[in-house]
This record gives structure tokens, sequence and C-alpha cells, in this order.
């Protein structure tokens, strides 16, 4: 099983990023194998041009391919999801996450753009035909700390949902075990957006 996580976040030191790292290490537990990929895993003008032709921008296309799912990590950037996930979401092909479950994660400096991924993130995902759409774990900066060696370290509540939502999302890639899983109250939903 795969995953590919994109990290939407233009900062070296993302925050977000770490909501992957912990998704990763969780997913690793279950032998579900992460592949990342980030702004910095391409020419700048590859992306702002949307050269599809680079070969960057085809080995990105072929590994959503073959991924069974999808972590999307942004910050909020002004109301919205960051501008260097977008140029990332262009890369992939009209309905190019048809029959993949999609759990967004997010992080922002005040809980007041908790629906930002609602209005901006989910109908961009819906639009790339996206199987199942999870609500999203949403992390408020101050629950991801990161220390001068660089070791994150998340609140326990921030953890507690990060670990249900990417267990869910796990459970959602081997149908048996979904079956028999419990029901959280928070889990995937389906697409609502009808396109
Ligand atoms: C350019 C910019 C715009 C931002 N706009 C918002 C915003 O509108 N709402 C919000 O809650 N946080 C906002 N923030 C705060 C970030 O969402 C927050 O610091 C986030 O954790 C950064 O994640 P990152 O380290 O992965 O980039 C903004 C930060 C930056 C740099």
């Amino acid at each position: 099983m795969k995953i590919v996580a994109i990290s939407g976040s233009p900062s070296r030191q993302s925050k977000t990023a770490r909501l992957i790292d912990h998704a990763a290490a969780r997913l690793a537990a279950q032998d579900i194998e992460t592949q990342r990929f980030s702004v910095y895993d391409f020419a700048a003008e590859e992306l702002l041009y949307g050269n599809f032709a680079a070969d960057s921008v085809k080995a990105f296309q072929q590994a959503i391919v073959r991924a069974d799912g999808v972590l999307i990590a942004t910050p909020v950037y002004k109301a919205a999801y960051a501008g260097a996930l977008k140029v990332l979401l262009d890369l992939i092909p009209e309905g190019g996450l048809a029959g993949k479950p999609v759990l967004p994660l997010v992080s922002g400096g005040s809980p007041g753009h908790l629906l930002a991924v609602e209005y901006t993130l989910k109908p961009v995902l819906a639009s790339l035909k996206a199987s199942e759409i999870h609500q999203g774990v949403f992390a408020v900066e101050q629950q991801i700390a990161v220390s001068p060696q660089g070791q994150a370290s998340l609140a326990d509540e921030l953890r507690q949902r990060l670990d249900e939502a990417v267990d869910d999302l796990a459970a959602l890639l081997r149908p048996a075990a979904r079956l028999a899983a419990p029901h959280r109250g928070h889990d995937f939903i389906s697409r609502t957006i009808s396109l």
C-alpha cells in the first residue's frame, strides 16, 4: 500500500509538514509507505509554467496514479490554502484523484480559519474526483512544537485526532479492515459535491 503526501507549505521549517511526519510514521507501522512531495522537488519554472513535460512533474503524476490514497497538507494563508499547494495540485491531471481517498491536514495561526479547508480546498479535491474526502485535521500552530534541535512534538489532543484520522485512512485502504473498525463519528465522508 502506498500513500502520496503533498506538502503545500513553501516554508523549509513547515509546521504543517510535521503533521505528515507523524502520519507517515503511523502509516509505516501499518506497512503503508508514504512518498512525499513538496515545491522543493521541482524547479520553480516547472511549477509556475505547469511544465507537464518535465521529468519531475511526470514522476509526481506517476506517483499519484500509483497511490492508494493521498495526504494533503497545507497551512492557512490569507484565509485559504497555500498558493504553493495550488501549483502542485495544478500538476495533477483531470480526475487524477479518482478512486483515491484524501486526508487533508491543515495548520493555521488561529482557529478562526478552521473552515478555510471546507470552502477552498475541498472543492478542488472534489474537482479532481477524489473518491472520499476526510473532514480533515486542523491544527493551531501552537499545537505543533519544534525544539531547537528540530524535534517536533504534537499536543496530545491534536495527536489523538491525527491518529484517528490516519487510522481511518489506513482502514479505507483495506476495505475488510474498515468494516471491522469502530465508527468514530468523524469517519471519511463521501464526496458531496457532484460536478
Ligand atoms: C503569508 C501567511 C499568511 C497567513 N495567513 C493566515 C490566515 O489567514 N489565517 C490563519 O489562521 N493563519 C495564517 N497564517 C499562519 C499560518 O497558517 C501558520 O503559521 C501555519 O502553522 C504555518 O504553517 P507552515 O509552517 O507549514 O507554513 C499565515 C502565515 C503566513 C506566512
